[in-house]
């Protein structure tokens, strides 16, 4: 598996005897839910591991954009494309203030972004997927923000304070991106026979990439054994993924329609349905690069970075002319 490729699955997390005076003292506040501050002494690995995954987190939201930006100019009315650019924007909110919280850990938002543009840093594979008509809209706000919420909720009680309270402001929006998402849905859902099957289509095809949203199965997560001992991740990737099809099920079965997997079954004695995994081949294949989008997002990114440049450079000059004046005025 690509994951077991790049790093040993080793857990490698130090036990009390392992640990300086200094880690041990630090894992007692996590242990006591203290929560870390940017001036406070962490290890390097727990500074390391916050970056890259609020570095990620930040990504997706901004590359999370494009697949639902193509549809504002198309949305069918008036109310639907005001709540979709409401959305979009949020999204972009959503980054900045993640951006925010990862600036605090002595990375500059520049340096994250070049990360993400020369393809060093991840965004969430499922952005690699099309959204190819407006019932993907529907079923991107249900399911896509929907496996985003169950990872983000418990995230509000992360051990980083910057990211724990940028979490707090982001899920509270992210609850209604999931709403206007099942409204969509609805709609198609009870809408002509064609609108239905548009629906059944859009779940057949985002159903396995948001199921692999959650990370791999935790058999190969090389990170979530460090990630919650330090609770940066409060679940493990299975688990959130086991909460999230057990919440599922019940909404496609609302709208009339069928979740794509016939091993699909509820299981009494665990109290959660039994599922089929997704193609684990296909999700290593994308973050390697070779998904449906992975191409074009980066294009869009990288020339929206370019075009953009005069825009930097303006406000730099601003920022600069300010300074002058004030040191002249002081
Ligand atoms: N997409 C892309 N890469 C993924 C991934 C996914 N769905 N799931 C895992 N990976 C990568 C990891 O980054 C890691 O690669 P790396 O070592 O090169 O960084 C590798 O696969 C191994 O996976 P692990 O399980 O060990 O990785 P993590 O412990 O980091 O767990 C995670 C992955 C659950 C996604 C975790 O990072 C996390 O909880 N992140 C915060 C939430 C987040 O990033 N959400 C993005 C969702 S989209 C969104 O929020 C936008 C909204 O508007 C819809």
């Amino acid at each position: 598996m690509y994951a077991q490729m790049v790093k040993s699955t080793g857990a490698g997390v130090k036990s009390r005897e392992e640990m300086s005076a200094e880690e041990a003292a630090f894992q007692d506040r996590i242990d006591a839910d203290i929560k870390i501050e940017p001036k406070d002494w962490m290890p390097e690995g727990y500074r390391k591991t916050l970056i890259r995954q609020i570095g990620q987190h930040a990504h997706s939201e901004i590359v999370g954009q494009l697949p639902e930006g193509n549809w504002i100019t198309r949305a069918p009315t008036l109310e639907r494309k005001a709540i979709l650019l409401a959305k979009v924007q949020d999204e972009a909110g959503h980054g900045l203030y993640l951006y925010a919280a990862a600036e605090t850990l002595g990375v500059s938002r520049d340096e994250l972004t070049e990360q993400l543009l020369d393809g060093r840093m991840k965004y969430s594979s499922i952005f690699n997927y099309p959204t190819l008509n407006w019932a993907d809209i529907g079923a991107v706000g249900w399911l896509v923000d929907g496996a985003a919420i169950m990872n983000q909720v418990p995230l509000q009680r992360t051990s980083y304070g910057p990211y724990s309270r940028a979490m707090i402001r982001i899920c509270k929006e992210e609850s209604f991106h999931q709403r206007q998402g099942y409204d969509i849905m609805m709609k198609m859902a009870q809408g002509t026979e064609a609108q239905k099957k548009m629906a059944q289509d859009a779940l057949n095809r985002l159903w396995y990439p948001s199921l692999m949203m959650f990370g791999p199965s935790d058999k190969d997560s090389v990170h979530s054994a460090q990630s919650m001992a330090w609770k940066i991740k409060m679940d493990s990737n299975d688990e959130l993924r086991q909460k999230f099809v057990d919440q599922t099920v019940p909404q496609a079965e609302y709208l009339g329609l069928t979740v794509p997997d016939e091993n699909l079954k509820w299981n009494e004695e665990k109290g959660g349905y039994d599922f089929s995994e997704p193609d684990w081949d296909e999700f290593f294949d994308v973050l390697q690069g070779n998904g449906p989008c992975n191409v074009d997002r980066m294009e869009k990114r990288n020339a929206a970075w370019d075009n953009g440049a005069w825009v930097r450079e303006g406000l730099m000059a601003h920022a600069e002319k300010r300074a002058v004046l004030k040191t002249a005025a002081e």
